[in-house]
């Protein structure tokens, strides 16, 4: 379902290219769940955003169902990410004057769709994620781990088919990081997609498969060894 090919991203600094990624080809199935590992500026980030239709690439091809999400227009390819992914980022982004539902409906007010709806499916999100009474709360009311359910419930306001997750986990203790993956196997239960960076190798082995970045490539050795 998504297929990248040749894979390459670099970065002018100074004098100086820096090839974030370097040829990087992999297959992700419907409904897999797949973690990317790799030490740090190996390149997961932008891998990441490359997929998701964040960042567009020097050169190489992100396929989505046979389709070059970056030979598309502008228009199109935003379409696609808000249609299709879901992003889930180590800060939680969440608009501080604005209450939780208020976040979690953000999304769907940018698209314009109906109006009424909004509401009644960001309370329906926010019940999903233990956080019914909590729907008029601000961020700065919340735990740590109830801004991370908002954020997660805003990730899902548009019901994406495909869940991409950067260091989701980064900042959080370990009983907030079983939640939030007991989560997102939840998620993948239910048919979604998922990629999952992370420098965690426990986080790492929540995954159907894990694939290891360094220096922009695919670490074959770390693949095989990993996979299964
Ligand atoms: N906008 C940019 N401009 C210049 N260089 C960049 C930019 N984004 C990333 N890089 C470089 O590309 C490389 C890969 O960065 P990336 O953020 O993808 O790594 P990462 O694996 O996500 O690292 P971390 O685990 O620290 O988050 C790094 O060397 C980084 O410095
Ligand atoms: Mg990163």
């Amino acid at each position: 379902m998504i297929r990248i090919e040749n894979l390459t991203r670099a970065f002018a600094v100074g004098r100086e290219t820096i090839r974030a990624l370097d040829g990087v080809s992999f297959e992700v199935q419907r409904g897999e769940y797949l973690t990317v590992t790799g030490p740090s500026g190996s390149g997961k980030s932008t891998l990441l955003m490359s997929l998701g239709g964040l960042l567009h690439p020097t050169s190489g091809r992100v396929m989505f169902d046979g389709v070059d999400i970056y030979r598309q227009s502008p228009r199109a390819l935003a379409q696609f990410r808000t249609k299709t992914i879901g992003f889930v980022f180590q800060q939680f982004h969440l608009v501080p004057y604005l209450t939780a539902w208020e976040n979690v409906a953000l999304p769907l007010m940018l698209n314009g769709s109906n109006q009424g709806k909004h509401r009644q499916i960001a309370v329906g999100l926010l019940e999903r994620v233990g956080l019914g009474s909590r729907l008029n709360h601000k961020p700065s009311q919340l735990s740590v781990g109830q801004q991370q359910r908002v954020a997660m419930a805003r990730t899902l306001a548009n019901n994406p088919s495909v869940i991409l997750a950067d260091e989701p986990t980064g900042s959080l203790d370990p009983d907030l990081t079983a939640n939030l993956m007991a989560l997102l196997k939840d998620l993948n239960s239910e048919g979604r997609t998922v990629v999952l960076v992370t420098h965690s190798r426990e986080v790492a082995a929540a995954g159907d498969r894990c694939l290891a970045l360094q220096d922009g490539r695919i670490a074959q050795a770390a693949v095989s060894q990993l996979v299964g």
